[in-house]
């Protein structure tokens, strides 16, 4: 099936030859969240800008739809949702009009059902009338993630959606951006909070100076560069660890009292329950077991320090 959106070796050199993005390739599929991942100056809000518009290539090419962003600009666009990462709004102008009005620029007939349905969703329903700029700041970013949902977007662009915002807020816009992607949406998001790409990506692209250092499945890479631990806490605590445990990896913590196996995600050799078997035919009585694995975070940390 054709990408929703398909990035062709995208490059961008700013004037003064920064280059913030370097030969990007992306596909992403109709339906798919995808979170970017990438410390500040990764290129992160450059690819956005040039998707939507706002930022032209210096080389490379991007395709919402089908539809070339550079040369069917018009029906490219009228696909795409932003919210971007800087809050621009106008501060006279009160919710409510900003919002209607706002359809009306990309042609779109007026909706006034719909307009209320996403001052509500967003808990913006009593301030509809009030003037953008007595809006608090998270109201304000409310009022940028509505402004991109009126238009009923089939590619939205999330900006750091989050930040700065309260804890409720980042999840009524989890919620939301579930129930878009049920409605065939696509969403691409970036983010500084890994709980945020863990919460809600299906995919996750990590980028780092310009370059798309990764991306894959959320699920499989936590699988696969992750690490795990086995730890076995004990009825009693030993003096030494067993020989054969040792063999097997194990170490033994809090003063005796547990044994610890850490081991990679993807490491087929190791099998929980041959593990404990190796433990019982010690002769070592377990009083509990836990696993663990390590977080995104850990695995987003890790594999900057390799790309560095
Ligand atoms: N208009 C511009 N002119 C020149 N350089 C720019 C411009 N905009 C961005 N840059 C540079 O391009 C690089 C990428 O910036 P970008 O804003 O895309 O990063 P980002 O990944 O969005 O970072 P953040 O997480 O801080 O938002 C940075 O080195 C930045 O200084
Ligand atoms: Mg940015």
């Amino acid at each position: 099936m054709q990408p929703m959106l398909s990035i062709q070796n995208l490059t961008k050199t700013y004037a003064g030859g920064n280059c913030a993005l370097s030969d990007v390739n992306l596909d992403v599929a109709k339906g798919e969240i995808l979170a970017l991942l990438g410390p500040n100056g990764a290129g992160k809000t450059t690819m956005i800008s040039i998707i939507c518009g706002i930022v032209t290539a210096t080389s490379g090419k991007v395709l919402v739809g089908g539809y070339d962003n550079v040369r069917d600009y018009r029906q490219a666009r009228s696909l795409i949702g932003l919210v971007p990462q800087e809050l621009t709004t106008d501060a006279f102008e009160t919710p409510w009009d900003n919002l209607s009005f706002s359809r009306g620029l990309f042609g779109l007939p007026s909706n006034p059902a719909l307009v209320e349905k996403v001052l509500k969703d967003l808990s913006l329903w009593d301030k509809k009338d009030s003037r953008i700029m007595t809006l608090s700041g998270g109201m304000k970013r409310r009022l940028l993630i509505a402004k991109a949902l009126v238009h009923e977007p089939k590619v939205l662009f999330l900006d750091e959606p989050t930040a700065g915002v309260d804890v409720e807020l980042r999840q009524d816009m989890w919620r939301l951006v579930k129930e878009m992607q049920e409605q065939g949406v696509t969403v691409v998001l970036t983010t500084h909070y890994i709980e945020e790409a863990e919460a809600i990506a299906d995919r996750v692209g990590i980028i780092n100076a310009g370059k798309l250092v990764l991306v894959e499945d959320k699920t499989a890479l936590m699988a696969n560069m992750g690490q795990k631990q086995l730890q076995i806490d004990l009825k009693a605590p030993l003096n030494s660890l067993p020989d054969s445990l040792q063999a097997l990896g194990f170490s033994l913590q809090k003063k005796g009292w547990q044994l610890l196996l850490k081991y990679q995600g993807n490491d087929k050799q190791v099998e929980v329950g041959a593990m404990l078997a190796a433990v019982y035919a010690a002769g070592i009585e377990v009083a509990d077991i836990h696993t663990a694995q390590s977080s995104l975070e850990e695995i987003f940390i890790e594999l900057l320090q390799e790309g560095s």
